[in-house]
């Protein structure tokens, strides 16, 4: 009897033991955590709830592009990436109806690159990048030509949108496809100024990447 006493015993500590250890990991901080941790020490964040890793890179002289991309970054939880002009643009750059402007000049001329600031860091890790751009003079403004030679996008799914005054994205991003290797580009859009987080939402869950 006195055997069979100290069994149950025995059998009754290990049993709190075991549930005391298995209680002491679920409720352990470090595994129950969520807490971003960014491996590449920018303070990009990284997203890690997408299978894709992907960077929203958008040029904007007067920001509606700028708003969209960023309506965009809220939807796939990426890295946003502003391409800036190593010489900005002026208001009287800007000016489409005077034929001498700098962007008048830089639409004529096909070989111009003007030199862009910054760099994506790690532009390897990324493999859907979307690219956004005003339409000038029906195509994408001489410093995304820019950033598309600055990068190798072989592998990557590219996915061009756009803001205007009334032109679609037409052939814009045909000509930026010309400059990458090996990428696959889907078809893009246009947005309008007065696009919303679920005009952007609804696009977004019509692409298959
Ligand atoms: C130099 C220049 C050329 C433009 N060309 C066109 C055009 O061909 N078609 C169009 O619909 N809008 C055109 N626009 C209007 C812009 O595409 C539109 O205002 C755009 O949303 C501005 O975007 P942003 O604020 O991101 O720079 C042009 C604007 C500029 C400054």
């Amino acid at each position: 009897m006195k055997h069979f006493k100290n069994l149950l015993l025995l059998v009754v500590t290990l049993f709190f033991a075991i549930s005391l250890i298995s209680c002491g990991k679920t409720e352990d901080p470090v595994e129950s955590g969520s807490e971003n941790n960014n491996s590449n020490g920018s303070n990009e964040k990284p997203n890690e709830t997408n299978e894709h890793r992907i960077l929203v890179a958008y040029f904007s002289a007067t920001n509606t592009t700028k708003h969209i991309a960023e309506l965009i970054n809220e939807e796939v939880d990426g890295v946003l990436f502003e391409i800036i002009p190593a010489v900005s643009y002026t208001s009287a750059d800007l000016n489409y109806n005077n034929s001498n402007s700098r962007t008048s000049l830089e639409n004529k001329d096909d070989s111009i690159r003007p030199e862009i600031k910054g760099t994506v860091e790690n532009m390897e890790q990324y493999d859907v990048v979307y690219i956004g751009y005003p339409i000038w003079f029906g195509k994408a403004p001489k410093p995304v030509y820019t950033f598309f030679e600055a990068y190798d996008f072989s592998g990557k799914t590219i996915i061009p949108f756009c803001t205007s005054g009334s032109s679609s994205i037409g052939s814009s991003a045909t000509y930026l496809e010309k400059l990458t290797k090996s990428a696959t580009w889907l078809n893009g859009t246009r947005f309008s100024s007065t696009a919303n987080q679920s005009t952007v939402a609804s696009w977004i869950e019509g692409l298959k990447y």
